[in-house]
């Protein structure tokens, strides 16, 4: 048996989730349920970053310790994603138990390697900040953010000795061209490499008399770890690294989503991490872009963050998935709005799947007494929308597994298309008023419940609440918890006659006034 694990980054606790962390976690979602319906031993990793001064200063700024805080925050996404029925099998925090063993662990492995060192450094410190600027936090020599001169300050520290392992990195880059994929962003990590980018050793340490809020170094009580090299170790801990029954499987098939924000640390320190602790490195790191809204950056002030619970409210959550799934080209930055959203539903959702759903258990209830008729032979007719399946079937496999999701829903709609195309050839409500013709009706309508048990099992993983609304109608009920994709979407003849169906309401009702027009 093959394992697949799929990873989100594990997301700050200092805001709530909006549409990106959203988009992150439902292509995870999308990715682990397809998986486990291909048959893999699947584990989904999400979580929440707790540590660092950031979190510090916000539970700072509202008068509470930060492990409230970061509890209250942490809570929140957690029960979001259950809310939205997101199938996570675990929900890491930096502040488990278990975490902190791991990090110390592997601060230990690579500090007894000789891959840790003390070092004394000098730098512009600002008072205000509490920590020390770079270029890009001064203007004219004076902190961006406190308008005042940072003063010199020497302090000491611990690095890890990253750039030993540039060379290796290079060589892993150029023998397995899609390891980091798309591969505008393999490029863009060469890139960072062959230039030097400002990447240097790193330092992963704050003195606890700065900084007390995060886990301590094994070897110096007198530092906490810093956060790149406390968060990126989630994804081990998570699996159950060191010691846990599984982890080793599980990390061998290990793939990585997080969006192009945070590129450099997953392509670049976390590899050379893993080789200074010899493990393994995971398998991929995809790499999506960002939405942005109303042509904008997210952002707290401008309150264009898009709740995802207010989305599920308004609109049905799988209509929000399929609208976020279908409209980011993996890879490239996407801009939402509410129309866009509204055009998509209506179109795709509303008018296309659910037209054909609403058409063909009309008709089986009324031509042929609310249960999937027995077929006759299929004629060349009938055969078009079965190769249409098949068809589906095997693309939809390999733009999953190409990480090209937009791709997947495009071919889905092709044999929503096709069955849609093929009932108005047929049109039934016309021969079931002709003698005669009842075979024809019962071949007809056979076919387009066949299509949509394709059709269901196809969509589930993607809107997976709307497929088993389908599949239920259909007489097929829970089909998606036993079925095994591709091979049982492209199956025909499944379905028993006599099986009892039933219309239900509209699948995707018609939005008539879209909010963006109030
Ligand atoms: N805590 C770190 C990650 C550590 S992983 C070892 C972090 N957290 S974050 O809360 O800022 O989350 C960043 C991630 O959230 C992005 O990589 C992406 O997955 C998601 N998104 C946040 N805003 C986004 C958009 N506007 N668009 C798409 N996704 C974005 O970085």
């Amino acid at each position: 048996m093959s394992h697949y694990s799929i990873t989100t980054p594990i997301y700050y606790v200092n805001a709530e989730p909006h549409i990106g962390h959203t988009y992150t976690t439902i292509v995870a979602d999308t990715l682990a349920r397809y998986h486990r319906l291909a048959g893999d031993e699947t584990f989904f990793l999400t979580g929440t970053d707790e540590h660092g001064d950031k979190i510090a200063e916000a539970a700072a700024a509202q008068g509470i310790e930060p492990r409230l805080f970061a509890d209250r925050v942490s809570g929140i996404f957690q029960s979001t994603w259950e809310t939205l029925d997101i199938s996570f099998d675990r929900f890491i925090r930096t502040t488990d138990p278990e975490h902190v063993r791991a990090v110390q662990h592997i601060l230990r492995v690579v500090h007894e390697k000789g891959d840790i060192d003390f070092r004394e450094y000098e730098g512009l410190y600002c008072v205000g900040c509490e920590r020390f600027l770079t270029e890009r936090d001064m203007v004219e020599g004076l902190c961006r953010d406190h308008e005042r001169a940072p003063e010199k300050r020497t302090e000491s520290n611990y690095f890890f000795k990253m750039s030993r392992y540039f060379g290796a990195l290079a060589e892993q880059l150029d023998a397995h061209p899609d390891w980091i994929r798309p591969e505008r962003y393999r490029n863009e990590v060469v890139a960072m490499l062959r230039e030097g980018s400002g990447l240097d050793d790193l330092c992963i340490s704050r003195p606890k008399t700065r900084l007390d809020w995060g886990i301590e170094l094994p070897f110096d009580a007198d530092y906490v770890c810093y956060v790149w090299f406390d968060a990126l170790i989630n994804y081990l801990a998570g699996l159950g690294y060191p010691d846990g029954p599984h982890w080793e499987e599980r990390w061998a098939g290990v793939e990585h989503l997080v969006a192009k924000d945070i590129l450099k640390p997953h392509g670049v320190f976390w590899p050379c991490m893993l080789m200074a602790a010899d493990l393994p490195l995971y398998r991929h790191l995809n790499v999506h872009g960002y939405w942005n809204v109303d042509d904008r950056k997210i952002s707290k002030s401008l309150g264009n963050m898009i709740s995802p619970l207010a989305m599920r409210e308004q609109y049905s959550f799988d209509a929000f998935r399929y609208f976020l799934l279908r409209d980011m080209s993996f890879g490239l930055d996407s801009s939402f709005t509410e129309e866009a959203l509204v055009t998509r539903i209506n179109a795709d959702l509303a008018n296309n799947l659910g037209n054909l759903v609403s058409r063909t258990l009309n008709m089986t209830a009324k031509f042929c007494g609310a249960a999937v008729p027995a077929p006759g032979e299929p004629g060349p007719l009938e055969q078009t929308v079965q190769d249409a399946a098949g068809e589906a079937a095997r693309e939809v496999d390999r733009r999953v597994r190409a990480m090209e999701l937009h791709r997947a829903l495009e071919a889905i709609f092709r044999l929503v298309d096709a069955t849609n195309k093929y009932l108005d050839q047929r049109a039934p409500w016309k021969a079931a008023k002709q003698e005669g013709r009842e075979a024809e009706v019962a071949t007809t309508l056979y076919t387009c419940c066949q299509a949509l048990r394709s059709i269901g099992l196809l969509l589930s993983p993607f809107v997976p609440e709307a497929a088993g609304a389908i599949l239920e109608r259909i007489g097929a009920t829970g089909l998606e918890a036993s079925a095994r994709l591709p091979g049982d979407a492209a199956s025909w003849d499944q379905l028993a006659a006599g099986t009892a169906t039933t219309r239900g309401a509209a699948l995707f009702p018609r939005i008539e006034s879209p909010e963006a027009d109030a």
